[in-house]
């Protein structure tokens, strides 16, 4: 998935923003929400005065920090902390909690405290139209019951561009005002993406936000090729140890056997090429990780003889290296690569 087209990131959205403004201007519809206070539920008597709109500046509580109003009722900040951020979120009336930061979220924590997730995590990059629509319903959903918390980890930039974005998109705030609520979020200027997708969002009709699915999850699920990387950099450690120790089982791992675990990363590359996730990238993807997995096989080659020299076993080695360096440079670690983790 790509995020917000590279055109309007960086200094570009700047100037784009007096179209965004009139297509603003004409996309508000009686449909649209009104802004104001989400009410909590049926009596309910918020114990912990929330953050306001009316803030220019941070608000820390316990166990939440950096905690930031979009709207009345419509919360950015940190990870909570323990028991007590928790704690601190239902006194506030939070029933729902969004997670856009990709560690798992302490779900049964939260529902401890009577509190639901609701897991869509973001790249720093900015996010694509189709996990944009899912933070707008979820959003829109959730604030008709009670407050919505939403965080990232240090509640500054992801959570910040998101909550901007949900909120322009609502009609609760123009552009402009939604990236100066990313100002006092603390958001760094070098997120141009997060940047560019509060300042390019329009309201949406509600027909719009009404199509999309609904029900999310608690736990975002990483897809088979992410499992796959996760697996494949064990196994890479693996064989770092390996080499260590002149290309045998080290003496606290005595269970590795040299050769298996190279056949094992061959054979990861192979499945990692037959995932929906691989078959959705350009073919030079495919070819990229059919040159990792014979870098694998060469290494797996030399450890079956036996008796090979640990220099050229290094160097079959240092090919799969490069293998790993050169896709994450291109396809992994680039802006509009690292979006959403599929
Ligand atoms: C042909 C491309 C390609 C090759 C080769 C490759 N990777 Fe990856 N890797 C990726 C992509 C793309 C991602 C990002 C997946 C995402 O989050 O969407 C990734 C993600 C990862 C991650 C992060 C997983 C997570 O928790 O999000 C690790 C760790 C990783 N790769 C290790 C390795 C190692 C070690 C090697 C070499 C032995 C390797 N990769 C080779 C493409 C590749």
């Amino acid at each position: 998935m790509r995020s917000l087209s590279s055109a309007v990131v960086g200094a570009a959205w700047v100037a784009a923003l007096p179209i965004v403004t009139l297509a603003l201007s004409s996309c508000v519809t009686p449909g649209s929400p009104a802004p104001g206070r989400a009410s909590p539920p049926a009596g309910y008597v918020a114990s912990i005065q929330p953050p306001s709109v009316a803030d220019l500046s941070p608000r820390s509580y316990q166990g939440i920090h950096n905690v930031v109003a979009y709207r009345d009722g419509f919360i950015s900040g940190s990870a909570p902390e323990g028991d007590e951020g928790f704690q601190t979120l239902s006194a506030m009336g939070v029933r729902t909690i969004i997670s856009v930061d990709g560690a798992e979220p302490e779900v049964a924590r939260a529902a401890a405290h009577g509190i639901r997730y609701i897991h869509l995590p973001i790249g720093y990059d900015g996010f694509d139209e189709e996990r944009k629509l899912q933070l707008i319903r979820a959003v829109r959903d959730a604030v008709k019951d009670s407050p919505v918390y939403i965080h990232c980890h240090h509640g500054k930039h992801r959570s910040a561009g998101a909550a901007a974005t949900v909120a322009v998109s609502l009609g609760w705030l123009d552009p402009q005002a939604g990236v100066r609520r990313m100002h006092v979020s603390g958001t760094a200027p070098q997120y141009s993406g997060l940047y560019a997708c509060a300042a390019s969002a329009v309201v949406l009709a509600s027909s719009t936000v009404d199509a999309v699915p609904a029900g999310f999850p608690s736990v975002w699920k990483p897809s088979g090729f992410v499992k796959g990387m996760v697996e494949i950099d064990g196994i890479y450690e693996h064989l770092m140890a390996i080499e260590r120790t002149g290309w045998v089982a080290p003496a606290d791992h005595p269970d590795l056997v040299p050769v298996a675990e190279a056949g094992r990363l061959a054979d990861l590359f192979r499945l990692a090429g037959q995932t929906e996730y691989a078959s959705r990238r350009p073919a030079e993807f495919g070819t990229m990780l059919e040159e990792a997995q014979a870098a694998a096989e060469a290494l797996e080659d030399l450890l079956a003889t036996g008796a090979a020299d640990t220099a050229k076993l290094s160097t079959r080695f240092q090919l799969v290296a490069a293998s790993c360096r050169d896709c994450h440079a291109k396809y992994r670690d680039q802006d509009g690569n690292k979006g959403v983790r599929e």
